[in-house]
């Protein structure tokens, strides 16, 4: 909310996502730290903190809490849309965060209570938006279609090429810029009106943070208005510092020229793709532009200049990368039916693994996975040794990271590892892997004992390494994904961080299963026997387990406290409406019906509380709301109830009339032999009479004490009453005069009950006529939600 950023600057958090897995003394938050009108701080942990008052207590919150916050609230914006519960979710990062920085997120996501089934990349997310609802893919056999995405954001630029085929996308390669986008051009408009307006009327606007945060708006504004407009703007804000107006103005080509730089920029990643790729510009079937930024002409131009064609706008600039969210939870969630769309995305930064090497007396290293390798994806390393050992993850070419830490984890400790009973060493399969969401892990261990009886077997012939010597401790192997399911079911390692595991499992079951079998029957062969083996992580800037169930259960209070809160303001407000209304409607529709000695100490009761609410009202516990409206209502209660009386009375009455008037009429047509009625009895017809009369005579009576009576005072007779009236004489007459004749050639038309008894049929037929009405809505709900995604609306 803007208005909400400069009334209340610094407890306003905005733009936060970029902290996320960060050390406090990062430089990249050393360096934004300065531009924010909120406060970060150093958390006893090391990583950034965000310092708010919340409840009137300064409090230091956790980025990840803090993403949690937005999360809840996004979670029950959606609940409230859905009228259900959610619980699983998507969650996009820009494809260049790190290990750490997408744990973090992942933490988040736990705080908010939700079940993260993928955290995806950007580029990835906007690319299945893309395809799902192509219809013309290459089939799977044909040559592929090469799609590039650029996305310029607030923050960040990022682009990717896609291969596409009938139900499948594949990430061929990305490159980003992580510091080019809107802001930036906002931040040379900002610059510049900063020195304009300093100059011109003698002004230091960096120094009040109010003014500043206004000047950014109102150039994001500008700067928007020049993408339709080359002519000369005006840029005017009123009361700006110091109670002075200021004004200037900037036009399209100015500010092309004040953002030379940057625009030099977007080309870099552009061909970066194409390279990694090796692909020409001609093999590129489009050239797709997402984010606000590209909406800036001379962006647009620089892109489409570099590929030699158009670029297309299929997709929403401002909501692609949500809906490919979106999308991918459907896929990923049982609770959708969603055609089949296979992702493989890729590794951006080179993961290397370092170990001690009794072999080799030192540190060995070997890299695991390569830069652009596909994700997600496992590997199996085999190693050769007769105790625990440790295992350091890191990205191997810290030059391309944008992170100051090139470590992932500094310590797998692969644990229970003992040499073979001859003392020869173990053989120790490790598996790495990089998941569904990006992070990577050593996700199991597992140790090959060979028994004594099969000694004469070379067990190490099946994994045609029979050569391998014993001064060779390690080597490295690709399993296939399919494979490692039967080993990662059996995985039950306590030490083992096992959410996003498991995640993976339930995502990947379908494909696995097929080749799912009982994983004993292929080593039974080998004659020997696999052990698990328990890992001990310590990763960098992990949220420990206790941490993270403590901010889970802060979350929840905070949630409650919200909850509380929310109550409480609405039992005032519900005070604060009374007054107004009451207040209203005394001199209004309410006024016949009050005396004026009443209506002035009620008027007066109402102005006293109205006063209250500003003052010593102001702020407190729900039930005193409740308690004052209550004690408001005894005295409007009655007034009101009088109103309404008033306003049925007439109707209720008049009802009663047409009754006995129809009554009436029979009885005369009987009298007069009208054949329609010669049918009925001469007793049960008097009957009729009689009771009409007497309804009549009792209806004129009260008609009568009413009429004399003060509106200010209790109605003679209340609605209610006069209608149970005019059931009451129905019940006595109706049976008699709708008797049907006994033989007549039409008898249905006959049949047709005469208008008397008109409104207890008409009743009946109103509820039957509704009640299809419902169920047929009910079908309809229900063919909704079982329909199937890509049919659906997601407007
Ligand atoms: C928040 O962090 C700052 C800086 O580390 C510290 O001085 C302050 O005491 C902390 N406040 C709370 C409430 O923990
Ligand atoms: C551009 O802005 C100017 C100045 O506000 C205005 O007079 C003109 O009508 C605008 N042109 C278009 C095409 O909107
Ligand atoms: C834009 O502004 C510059 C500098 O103020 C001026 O020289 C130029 O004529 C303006 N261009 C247009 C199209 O208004
Ligand atoms: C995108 O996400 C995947 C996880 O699906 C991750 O392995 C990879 O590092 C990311 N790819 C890029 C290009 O950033």
């Amino acid at each position: 909310c803007h208005s909400r950023v400069i009334s209340n600057a610094k407890n306003t958090v905005q733009s936060f996502k970029r902290f996320h897995g960060r050390a406090f003394s990062d430089p990249f938050v050393q360096a934004e730290k300065t531009s924010l009108a909120y406060e970060l701080v150093q958390l006893p942990t090391g990583s950034t903190g965000i310092k708010v008052m919340y409840m009137e207590e300064e409090r230091n919150f956790t980025i990840e809490q803090v993403t949690g916050m937005l999360l809840t609230k996004l979670k029950e914006t959606a609940e409230n849309a859905l009228k259900k519960p959610v619980v699983d979710c998507v969650v996009s990062v820009p494809c260049f965060y790190t290990d750490a920085e997408r744990r973090s997120v992942m933490d988040a996501t736990q705080i908010a209570g939700l079940n993260c089934l993928r955290i995806i990349n950007e580029t990835t997310a906007v690319a299945l938006a893309y395809g799902i609802y192509k219809q013309d893919l290459p089939a799977l056999e044909e040559k592929p279609r090469n799609v590039v995405f650029v996305d310029m954001g607030h923050s960040a630029y990022q682009v990717s090429v896609c291969a596409f085929n009938k139900g499948k996308l594949k990430v061929l390669a990305t490159a980003f810029d992580t510091t080019l986008g809107g802001r930036k051009f906002d931040e040379m408009l900002v610059e510049y009106f900063c020195e304009e307006f300093g100059k011109k009327y003698k002004l230091d606007i960096k120094s009040k943070i109010r003014a500043l945060l206004r000047l950014y708006q109102e150039c994001e504004k500008l700067k928007k208005l020049m993408s339709a407009n080359a002519s000369d703007l005006p840029m005017n804000i009123e009361c700006f510092m110091n109670d002075i107006d200021v004004s200037g103005t900037m036009n399209r080509s100015k500010f092309l020229e004040m953002c030379d730089g940057l625009l030099a920029r977007v080309e870099a990643p552009l061909r970066s793709v194409l390279e990694q790729a090796k692909l020409k510009k001609e093999d590129i079937y489009a050239v797709e532009i997402v984010g606000g930024t590209t909406r800036i002409p001379a962006v647009k131009e620089k892109i489409s200049k570099f590929f030699g064609k158009e670029v297309s706008t299929t997709l929403n600039a401002d909501e692609a990368v949500a809906r490919g969210c979106a999308l991918q939870c459907a896929i990923l969630s049982p609770a959708f039916k969603v055609r089949e769309f296979s992702i493989t995305d890729l590794i951006p930064y080179p993961i290397s693994l370092r170990w001690n090497s009794p072999a080799e007396e030192g540190l060995s290293d070997c890299e695991v996975f390569p830069k652009n390798h596909p994700a997600p994806f496992s590997k199996v390393l085999t190693f050769y040794r007769k105790e625990p050992f440790t295992l350091e993850a890191y990205y191997s070419s810290p030059k391309e990271l944008p992170y100051p830490d090139p470590a992932i984890g500094t310590h797998f400790l692969v644990q229970k590892v003992t040499p073979q009973t001859d003392g020869s060493s173990s053989k120790v399969k490790v598996k790495v892997r990089v998941n569904i969401h990006g992070i990577f892990s050593v996700s199991s261990a597992s140790l090959v004992e060979v028994h004594k009886s099969d000694e004469n077997e070379e067990p190490m012939e099946t994994d045609q390494h029979a050569k391998e010597e014993e001064v060779m401790d390690f080597k490295m192997q690709v399993d296939q994904e399919e494979q490692q399911k039967t080993e990662e079911q059996q995985q039950a390692q306590p030490e083992n961080k096992g959410e996003s595991e498991e995640m993976e499992t339930s995502q990947a079951d379908s494909k696995d299963k097929k080749v799912d079998q009982p994983p004993q029957a292929k080593k039974a062969k080998v004659k020997t026997t696999t052990v698990d083996l328990p890992i001990e992580n310590q990763l960098v800037w992990q949220i420990g387990k206790d941490m993270l169930n403590l901010f889970i259960e802060n979350e929840g209070k905070m949630i409650m406290q919200d909850k509380l809160e929310k109550e409480r303001n609405d039992a005032k407000n519900a005070v604060e409406e009374y007054v107004y209304d009451m207040r209203d409607k005394l001199c209004g529709i309410y006024e016949k019906f009050v005396t004026e000695d009443d209506r002035n100490s009620f008027t007066l009761k109402l102005e006293d509380t109205e006063n209250w609410l500003y003052e010593d009202g102001e702020d407190q516990p729900k039930q005193v709301y409740i308690d004052k409206l209550t004690e408001l209502k005894t005295l409007g209660q009655p007034i009101q109830a009088r109103f309404q009386e008033s306003e049925e009375r007439p109707k209720a009455f008049e009802d009663l009339g047409k009754q006995i008037q129809q009554y009436m009429k029979t009885v005369h047509a009987f009298k007069a032999k009208d054949e329609q009625y010669d049918h009925l009895d001469e007793a049960d017809v008097a009957k009729v009479e009689k009771s009409a009369n007497e309804a009549m005579e009792w209806m004129n009576n009260k008609l009568n004490l009413q009429n004399k009576r003060s509106l200010t005072l209790d109605p003679v007779i209340k609605a209610k009453d006069i209608q149970a009236k005019t059931k009451e004489l129905a019940s006595i007459c109706n049976p008699i005069v709708t008797k049907p004749k006994p033989k007549v050639e039409l008898p249905k038309e006959e049949q047709k009950p005469p208008e008397p008894n008109g409104p207890v049929e008409g009743q009946g037929d109103g509820n039957s006529g509704s009640q299809t009405a419902d169920e047929q809505s009910a079908a309809a709900a229900q063919t909704a939600t079982e329909k199937k995604l890509p049919e659906m609306d997601i407007d």
